[in-house]
């Protein structure tokens, strides 16, 4: 057999083997057959040994069984690249119809969506927001704002009380954030306007009552206030949360800190609400003298108003809620229904 037959029939002897190839063996392959120094360019030293007649013929069908190799390696190895990648998507592929992974946007809670448009709403009338602690003095919670010691508004506001011994310096969680007023007025010189918002803390809980709420509490004082200061205020602030037809009542009331003082009502229909009646909202009046020197200011000099907002109400109010623990309780199914605070 000469050389060129011996090649052509180890390469279809192969035949089988070529077939079944994988990567490396079609690597393999190639270099055996078609490398620098593989069976098929080593065919071509025989040339010389050919005559001038022989050389074409030879050179021709040396050069067919080159084609006839790389044509079936090229296509094998097309092959096996094909069926990897349609493998690897395959196992890559997308089920569009698997059900995806739903990322929540947050929304405010509606206390804080309300709170912060009532810091917005009187940072606009040039009030200036500050906070008093949570965990208090009996005299900044009672004493400074003119509530005896025997007063019964001390039980009336059913106290935690955090000491043992009662006294001026023991502590309590503050029952009502009027406890910032005295500190205000200790810690700066009026005139000025103040609000402050936080938790406030009572014994209490049934349906409009929850031993931890929200107060917002303001103060003024100037030369020359008098109660239309108080209530234009008030009406400005209700009816930006409310609406222009919100229809509030001032109902004379008693408070030790203030003189006079009254409660504020809102009606609830003139609110959109569909419920007869009035909702209290909270308590105001003009600052008692005895609060003013209790904190080191002269009556004589300045007079001012005070007010104190329940958020939890206003925000029922606002939003037709009729249990007040459920603006605390953190139940999910209660808080989607406020996505749209943003
Ligand atoms: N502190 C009172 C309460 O919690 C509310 C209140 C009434 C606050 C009159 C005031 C005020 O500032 O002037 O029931």
């Amino acid at each position: 057999m000469n050389p060129l037959d011996e090649v052509r029939s180890s390469w279809a002897s192969l035949a089988s083997e070529i077939n079944a190839a994988d990567e490396t063996k079609l690597v393999e392959l190639r270099s055996r057959f078609l490398g620098k120094k593989g069976e098929i360019p080593g065919l071509m030293r025989h040339l010389g040994s050919l005559s001038a007649d022989e050389k074409p013929v030879y050179g021709a069908a040396v050069q067919a069984l080159r084609q006839e190799v790389e044509s079936t390696l090229d296509r094998l190895q097309e092959q096996l690249r094909s069926a990897a990648l349609k493998a690897r998507l395959e196992s890559e592929r997308l089920d569009l119809t698997l059900p995806g992974d739903r990322s929540e946007a947050g929304t405010l809670h509606p206390l804080v969506a309300l709170r912060d448009e009532i810091l917005d709403l009187f940072t606009g009338m040039g009030f200036e927001i500050a906070d008093a602690p949570e965990i208090d003095t009996e005299w900044f919670n009672f004493s400074a704002l003119n509530v005896a010691d025997d007063h019964p508004a001390r039980d009336m506001q059913d106290t935690f009380f955090l000491s043992r011994e009662r006294g001026e310096d023991s502590l309590v969680l503050r029952t009502h954030t009027s406890n910032y007023q005295p500190h205000a007025m200790r810690d700066r010189k009026p005139p000025f306007r103040l609000l402050s918002c936080g938790q406030v803390y009572r014994c209490d809980s049934d349906a409009t009552h929850s031993p931890v709420f929200t107060q917002v509490e303001g103060l003024v004082l100037d030369k020359g206030i008098s109660f239309s200061h108080l209530k234009a205020t008030i009406y400005t602030m209700v009816r930006a949360l409310y609406g222009e037809g919100a229809v509030l009542r001032f109902r004379p009331s008693f408070f030790p800190f203030t003189e006079p003082s009254a409660e504020m009502d809102v009606d609830c229909r003139s609110v959109g609400l569909d419920r007869d009646g009035w909702m209290e909202i909270g308590g105001c009046g003009m600052v008692h003298p005895n609060v003013l020197t209790n904190s080191g200011v002269d009556p004589e000099e300045f007079q001012g108003f005070a007010f104190g907002f329940g958020l939890d109400r206003m925000a029922m109010l606002r939003h037709g809620i009729k249990d007040i623990g459920l603006l605390t309780a953190g139940d999910m199914r209660f808080l989607r229904q406020f996505k749209g605070l943003a």
